[in-house]
């Protein structure tokens, strides 16, 4: 998730207004930042590696000439937050520049074959093949204008893009386009702006056209035109006033973080989709041929090697031990080797209690793997291979998108594994693929379907003192993240168990109202031993809250609430959909108790101390 900006002002100097907006932008990413300016025929451009305001201490941002520009403010993905990775990316001339966010899925191919028609690239990035391909378009076709250029070059595009495109031929322009990744375009008295999101030129304008996908928009002085990228028809889209403070803007008009990171899930499980094949089969080809594989984290990230011990089992054969980072130095400090592999998981890639466990494991020559949403973290540093997730800077201290993505990432890794090893039929891979392609959508219905009823049961249950939360299998991981949101973020003391383990002491703590909430999804052979234990509940007076695949009337006989996720979810990605209701549970659990979801106290979002 990067933040990118452009601006045609009708006077005066672009590059400051860019700094300024990408300030506001640099929520979505703080890697590195950079400007490009067209004046008299030239492109001017500064760019560098880290924060806008230390880069602009070194380079002065603001110094470039020209009323036309553009400006980025990068999260990478696609190699590392260096300054030859920052954008903007230019063509083999330097005249066409582009600035990006999204993932140019098919870059690999686009990239060798331009290189074939001897393009020269710098960066590591999917990005740089955009100039390159306009540039290449515009050499076949020399007749065309820099606005069929870029449409063509963009029709060559898979995957994800917002993206702001200038060239010093055509000087007073600004062609975008859009797919899957967002673009706002702000109209002003004497200016027009094109961006990541409203915040970046609320300050200047309240005046918004919102652009949808396949959309590409020529910018000038003169104002803006839509056209469809398919087609070229033209889209009449009126401007709308926005109403938003600043504040509101960046939280996109949910009142919370927590909420539009939950709500971003649909978009980010599509990016972790998207993920470079090269590396996962590298890492899962490590993981093939280990003797042992700890799978080793904290909190959340915890939870999700949890659940890939269980994937990596059912699916790849693969036995795997997921451990606390804050255990693992005294638990296996003394037997872990040279055959050991690592797969380290953490969202920030910085916490200590991780990077301790894989520091005693890099002194005892382990393989260190990792899965981070923090690339040029240190343990994108210390890893020998390691995958990014795609998930864009998670603000709100409670990990909800991040966590889905983790699962997503590892869900994706035991398959390539299952299919390294040969264990399931190439059938079932397939309808695994499948479901898999199809959970952004699921979790979308579950939004949309379900928020307002979980809303319902957190003022039912807004007083009950304690929760007991149960699943079985891979959903012991889902019952452990719910226990954990819930804890964390409402301060609603929680209990979790895989269900199994109720009836061996916790069950002692039921009395008539005692909500326990179960995780019950219909695939594999769970379902049936788990209605055993709500009945066992439900027989000494509890509430049960289940979460339930639609249509699983048996359960919701047995339930005094219930909330459902669609059919026909693979056992070994329920984890993804079923966790859903559960953090929208503990959100609305505290709104309803009074604290800020987003600052839950005593927490930090990334924990560096041990
Ligand atoms: O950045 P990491 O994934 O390593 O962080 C691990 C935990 O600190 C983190 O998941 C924490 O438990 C969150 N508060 C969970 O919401």
């Amino acid at each position: 998730m990067c933040g990118i900006f452009g601006c045609i002002l009708k006077n005066g100097n672009a590059a400051p207004i860019i700094h300024t907006s990408l300030k506001c932008l640099e929520y979505r990413g703080y890697d590195s930042v950079g400007i490009a300016t067209l004046n008299n025929g030239q492109v001017n451009i500064k760019k560098d590696q880290g924060k806008i305001d230390d880069v602009h201490h070194i380079l002065n941002l603001d110094d470039l000439p020209g009323s036309v520009g553009v400006g980025h403010t990068r999260w990478a993905t696609h190699g590392a937050p260096l300054k030859v990775n920052a954008h903007p990316h230019v063509d083999c001339s330097g005249q066409i520049v582009v600035v990006h966010n999204g993932i140019v899925e098919n870059y690999a191919e686009l990239k060798e074959s331009l290189e074939n028609l001897g393009h020269t690239f710098v960066s590591r990035t999917d990005t740089e093949v955009i100039p390159h391909l306009i540039e290449e378009t515009q050499k076949k076709n020399p007749s065309f204008t820099f606005t069929e250029a870029v449409l063509e070059a963009v029709k060559k595009l898979a995957g994800s893009y917002a993206l702001a495109v200038i060239s010093a031929n055509e000087p007073d322009k600004i062609i975008c386009a859009r797919n899957e990744s967002p673009l706002v375009i702000g109209v002003g008295e004497d200016a027009l702006y094109c961006a990541s999101d409203l915040t970046a030129f609320l300050p200047m304008t309240n005046k918004a056209v919102m652009i949808n996908d396949g959309e590409l928009v020529i910018l000038t002085s003169g104002g803006y035109e839509i056209r469809r990228i398919a087609d070229f028809a033209v889209v009449v889209r009126e401007p709308k006033v926005i109403d938003w403070t600043p504040e509101m803007a960046v939280k996109q008009g949910y009142p919370h973080f927590m909420l539009k990171e939950i709500h971003e899930q649909p978009a980010t499980l599509r990016n972790t989709l998207r993920m470079q094949g090269h590396y996962l089969d590298l890492i899962s080809t490590f993981l093939d041929r280990a003797n042992e594989v700890f799978l080793v984290a904290c909190g959340t990230s915890y939870h999700a090697c949890l659940a890939a011990s269980y994937m990596f089992s059912k699916l790849a054969f693969l036995p795997s031990y997921p451990v606390y980072a804050s255990e693992f130095v005294e638990q296996h400090g003394k037997s872990v080797n040279i055959d050991s592999t690592i797969l380290a998981v953490s969202q920030s890639g910085e916490t200590a209690d991780m990077l301790g466990a894989v520091t005693c494991s890099q002194q005892r020559a382990a393989t260190i793997l990792g899965l981070t949403n923090a690339i040029g973290s240190t343990l994108t540093r210390v890893s020998r291979v390691y995958i990014g997730q795609q998930s864009g800077p998670e603000i709100g201290v409670a990990a909800t998108k991040t966590f889905t993505s983790q699962l997503s990432v590892l869900a994706q890794l035991a398959f390539r594994l299952s299919n390294k090893r040969g264990k399931i039929s190439q059938d079932e891979m397939d309808y695994l693929a499948e479901k898999m392609e199809h959970l952004p959508q699921t979790v979308e219905a579950i939004i949309l379907t379900q928020e307002e009823k979980v809303k319902q049961l957190a003022k039912k249950y807004r007083d009950a003192k304690i929760f007991f939360f149960l699943g079985r299998g891979i959903n012991t991981a889902t019952a452990y993240e719910g226990r954990l949101k819930l804890m964390e973020i409402a301060y609603v003391p929680s209990i979790a168990f895989p269900a199994g383990e109720s009836k061996h002491g916790p069950i002692s703590l039921i009395e008539p109202g005692f909500p326990v909430i179960f995780i019950c999804p219909k695939d594999g052979v769970t379902h049936k031993t788990l209605i055993g234990n709500i009945m066992e509940m439900k027989a000494r007076g509890a509430s049960i809250i289940s979460i339930i695949e639609e249509g699983d009337e048996e359960v919701k006989a047995l339930s005094d609430d219930y909330v459902e996720v669609p059919k026909g979810i693979p056992e070994v990605l329920s984890p993804i959909p079923f966790v859903i209701p559960l953090q929208l549970f503990a959100y609305y659990m505290a709104l309803e108790k009074g604290v800020n979801p987003d600052m839950p106290r005593n927490l930090a979002k990334s924990v560096t101390v041990k």
